[in-house]
């Protein structure tokens, strides 16, 4: 039994200084594989620093809401270019944050716009970073009928998840679900199809119960997957059957054939 981190920060500075240690531990967990995911211009590149030449770190590469006002053309530029590299799997992460509105929203439209056209030419799917701001969100996805991706760490209602998946997005499901407050995203996964969920830690954010609080690493994802795991009333290996096929099925990977020895 394997997993993939679908959503995590090793390029991040909380992790980046010690990132080895960070995928061994992970990796002592039954966790193998890892998508890191930029929010930024430099971010990004690390992201693909990280990732290139090996076969179980991918990279997506984007501009956050939140630093929007710094997605100049010549940035947009330098993202193109880094998206042409063979482990980059996804645009991510990008969208809307009314939550924090750290660049003006008129900004965050206009970077998101500009990274989803991104997606639809060179045919990656998006991760979407979105708070309170689903409704808008969902509407501008719209326009984009060609381009699939993940609603990461899902904190909308059943209505906008509904209409989330209706539009063909994964589900991205991280420590939140482990939180005592979450009932409305427990219901959210216990009904939603199987085939459109993805786990992800969001590390170093949102650790999962019982290190809510903490610094969060990969090596706790298994934490929510136990979690889904009961929701569904499945067994561990059956939704890590199903779950990577998820991974595999989105960002186009290879199965792994080998899971390679720990320890
Ligand atoms: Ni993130």
């Amino acid at each position: 039994m394997h997993w993939t981190d679908t959503h995590c920060h090793l390029n991040h500075p909380d992790l980046y200084a010690e990132w080895q240690a960070v995928l061994f531990r992970a990796q002592q967990s039954g966790v193998h594989r890892f998508i890191l995911i930029g929010y930024d211009l430099e971010s990004s590149q690390r992201a693909v620093e990280l990732a290139e030449g090996s076969d179980l770190l991918y990279a997506a590469v984007g501009i956050h809401p939140h630093d929007a006002s710094r997605c100049s053309g010549d940035t947009l530029h330098h993202l193109r270019e880094l998206a042409q590299h063979p482990c980059v799997v996804a645009i991510g992460e990008i969208g809307l944050d009314f939550y924090r509105d750290l660049s003006p929203r008129t900004v965050q439209h206009e970077a998101f716009h500009a990274q989803l056209q991104l997606a639809a030419e060179l045919g990656l799917p998006v991760v979407i970073h979105c708070r309170d701001a689903y409704d808008e969100l969902l509407e501008v996805l719209r326009d984009y009928p060609s381009v699939r991706g993940v609603l990461h760490c899902f904190s909308g209602t059943a209505e906008q998840a509904q209409r989330g998946l209706e539009l063909g997005y994964h589900l991205g499901i991280g420590g939140v679900v482990t939180f005592k407050s979450a009932e409305t995203l427990r219901s959210i996964v216990r009904t939603m199809p199987h085939d459109r969920l993805l786990l992800e830690t969001d590390a170093p954010y949102l650790a999962p119960h019982p290190y809510r609080g903490k610094r969060n690493e990969p090596a706790y994802l298994p934490l929510i997957a136990q979690q889904v795991a009961a929701l569904w009333q499945v067994s561990l290996d059956a939704l890590a059957e199903q779950t990577e096929r998820n991974v595999e099925t989105l960002f186009r990977l290879q199965p792994l054939r080998k899971v390679p020895p720990t320890g």
